[in-house]
């Protein structure tokens, strides 16, 4: 009597956990970086790239698109498992043959559902971006493209 007893609490327990995990599990997607008026404060014009973290994780880098101050990029880059008021950062560099300069940095705690942002760099210029927070059950069409992209 007992032992079924806890038994059933313990069935109890785990299924809530796996239901308020399952329920947590969201996919941040961030995407459509551009910046315009790109400046790195020298005479040449900016080779710029950015930088994509979550936290503490780092999600990838796009690639460098040589001589512009108006670039954008056409990665997209997604994190697992991403949780409402995590830290988004986006970090802009300008490519260079010895240290790359930063040009500028982007922070914001992320909510659910699809944004478009914009956001003045220290150096010049304002990096354009949207992100995506939501369930991975939402969308299995981008829950595949971000295993594509892993
Ligand atoms: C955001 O989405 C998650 C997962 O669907 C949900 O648990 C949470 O309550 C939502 N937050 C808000 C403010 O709607």
């Amino acid at each position: 009597m007992a032992s079924s007893l806890l038994w059933c609490l313990l069935v109890t327990c785990v299924l809530s956990v796996v239901r308020i995990y399952g329920e947590e599990r969201m996919v941040l997607k961030v995407l459509n970086l551009r910046a315009s008026n790109l400046n790195n404060g020298m005479f040449q014009t900016p080779d710029g790239y950015v930088k994509v973290f979550l936290g503490p994780r780092y999600g990838g880098k796009t690639e460098v698109r040589n001589d512009q101050h108006d670039p954008w990029w056409k990665e997209e880059f997604g994190f697992f498992n991403a949780l409402e008021n995590d830290l988004l950062k986006l970090e802009v560099y300008d490519s260079d043959f010895v240290i790359d300069d930063l040009l500028g940095s982007c922070e914001r705690s992320i909510k659910n559902g699809t944004f478009q942002h914009e956001c003045f760099l220290k150096k010049g210029g304002t990096l354009h971006y949207t992100y995506t927070l939501g369930p991975i059950q939402q969308n299995l069409e981008d829950f595949e493209n971000l295993e594509a992209l892993e």
